[in-house]
């Protein structure tokens, strides 16, 4: 259970603040910032919900002594009216956010909620397991597969340095998952971990997440707001999303990445900021840059440490040990006994294609967990989507050459037959024209055609691989 700190002066405030949150969490409370922070070095609270106004030390400077002892802390304050614009001016200090005194129950229920689910991103370390752990209830990276050892050594080496990190994946393959894993092994671990979702949010309204805006910089604007890069100091932000950011944020980033500096929108002031950018995207940034959609100086300077999440379909060896992941813990989440399931189960789980990845998998085997009512898990308990023929032909057109080569790297080098590979050009050569043949029913002219070559290239590559008119029309029959 998560420890909420309570600190106040106002004894009804304290007193009502319990009672609305011992129900889901273990609440402490202070009379002062002298008992707060004593409290906090003994129990390190996942939340501070913190006056401003105390007699003693103001909760602003407590809070920036907070952040000195632990500066993940996550902070609220409670400001009354008149004393809105020091919790603004807290925010720099890293408060997590700040609420109006009176505040609807509501109100203050939902800060609370996105506050505790910050504290877990930050807090709940993110492990490599090639084979699930099942004493750990922490969220682990699962997969043995030499692709995913490839990555584990990528993220090792450039996890620990600032380097900007570019994710690039399909949808479900364990972006986000990475993108902590990064940051829980780099050596900014202890400060706080800050995700922006840039599809999520309107174009004028993220940038004002990100940089903060003045007062009056637009209709609407009728105070100062401090944004994430200001109030992330010291600390990692993740971009999620980055390929659907509009090109004027694209610019701002970019100087940001470049020169540290930004002004709040709206303002004069230059400001610097130390901020580590781990950003990710599912969509095909190079298409988009030269569709105009994305800027190409902000392409190369994300593109340095660019890491490559393989969908699931080129790790299927890891597809056991994530089932065996996913059911133990839905197993516990459900309070379900399921011991596993059926070969059946397994193999049609091995052979469909995953266009959702490992989200896909987790969501098909809740599901399967939900509908069992026995021990074991059937195929018929699987609800997998048909996949489409039209966007499986959508998903290979997608791929590229690259992807391609890339995957037939692997699946020769794991089978120590490099050399093999060689040999294949020639067998692609040939079985591409064997087809063509075959579709046009030996037709030469128009099979060479069809491959995109003359009728005498055609005839002496026949010559060549020994590709008799007469054997085409055996196959066929
Ligand atoms: N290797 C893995 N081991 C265990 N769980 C994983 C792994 N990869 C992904 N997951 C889980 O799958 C789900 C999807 O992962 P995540 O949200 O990181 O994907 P994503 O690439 O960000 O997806 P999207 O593009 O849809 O945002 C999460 O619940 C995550 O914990
Ligand atoms: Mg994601």
């Amino acid at each position: 259970m998560q420890t909420i700190l309570i600190v106040d002066d106002d004894k009804s405030i304290r007193y009502s603040l319990k009672r609305m949150l011992e129900e889901n969490f273990s609440v402490l409370t202070a009379q002062n910032g002298e008992e707060a922070l004593l409290h906090m070095k003994e129990t390190s609270p996942d939340l501070i919900i913190m006056d401003i106004k105390m007699p003693g030390r103001s909760g602003i400077e407590i809070l920036r002594e907070m952040k000195t002892i632990d500066p993940k802390s996550l902070v609220i304050l409670m400001t009354a009216y008149g004393t809105t614009e020091t919790a603004i001016e807290a925010m720099k200090f890293g408060a997590f956010d700040y609420i109006l005194k009176p505040f609807p129950i509501p109100q203050m229920k939902e800060l609370v909620q996105k506050a505790i689910a910050l504290r877990k991103l930050m807090k709940e370390e993110v492990t490599y397991a090639p084979e699930p752990d099942q004493r750990k209830e922490e969220e682990q990276i699962i997969g043995s597969s030499p692709k995913m050892q490839e990555l584990y050594k990528v993220i090792g080496q450039v996890a620990p340095s600032d380097v900007t990190i570019l994710l690039r994946g399909e949808s479900g393959t364990g972006k986000e998952l990475m993108a902590r894993a990064i940051y829980h092994y780099s050596l900014r671990s202890n400060h706080p971990f800050l995700p922006v979702n840039c599809a999520a949010i309107p174009d004028t309204l993220l940038e004002s997440e990100l940089f903060g805006h003045e007062k009056g910089a637009f209709t609407g604007a009728i105070s100062r707001r401090i944004g994430k890069l200001e109030q992330c100091q010291g600390g990692t932000i993740f971009l999620d999303e980055i390929g659907d950011m509009s090109l004027s944020t694209q610019a701002k980033l970019l100087r940001v990445l470049q020169e540290k500096t930004f002004e709040r929108l709206g303002g004069k002031e230059t400001l610097r900021v130390d901020v580590r950018f781990i950003v990710a995207t599912n969509k095909d940034l190079e298409e988009a840059m030269t569709k105009g959609e994305f800027r190409e100086d902000l392409y190369y300077r994300l593109n340095v440490v660019s890491i490559r999440i393989p969908p699931l379909r080129e790790r299927k060896e890891d597809i056991p040990a994530l089932t065996s992941y996913f059911l133990k813990k839905f197993n516990r989440e459900l309070k379900k006994n399921v011991v596993g399931i059926t070969p059946a189960a397994m193999e049609k789980i091995i052979s469909y294609g995953w266009p959702g990845n490992v989200r896909q998998l987790e969501n098909v085997l809740k599901r399967a967990l939900l509908l069992c009512q026995g021990e074991w898990i059937l195929d018929d308990q699987l609800l997998l989507e048909v996949e489409e023929k039209k966007e499986a032909g959508e998903a290979r057109g997608k791929k590229t050459f690259e992807d391609l080569l890339d995957s037939l790297f692997w699946e020769l080098t794991e089978t120590a037959s490099l050399r093999e590979g060689l040999d294949m050009v020639s067998a692609i050569e040939k079985g591409l024209i064997l087809r063509a043949l075959q579709k046009t029913k030996g037709n030469q002219v128009q099979a060479a055609s069809l491959l995109g070559i003359n009728r005498s290239t055609l005839r002496s590559k026949m010559v060549r691989y020994h590709i008799k008119k007469g054997i085409l029309v055996v196959e066929e029959e």
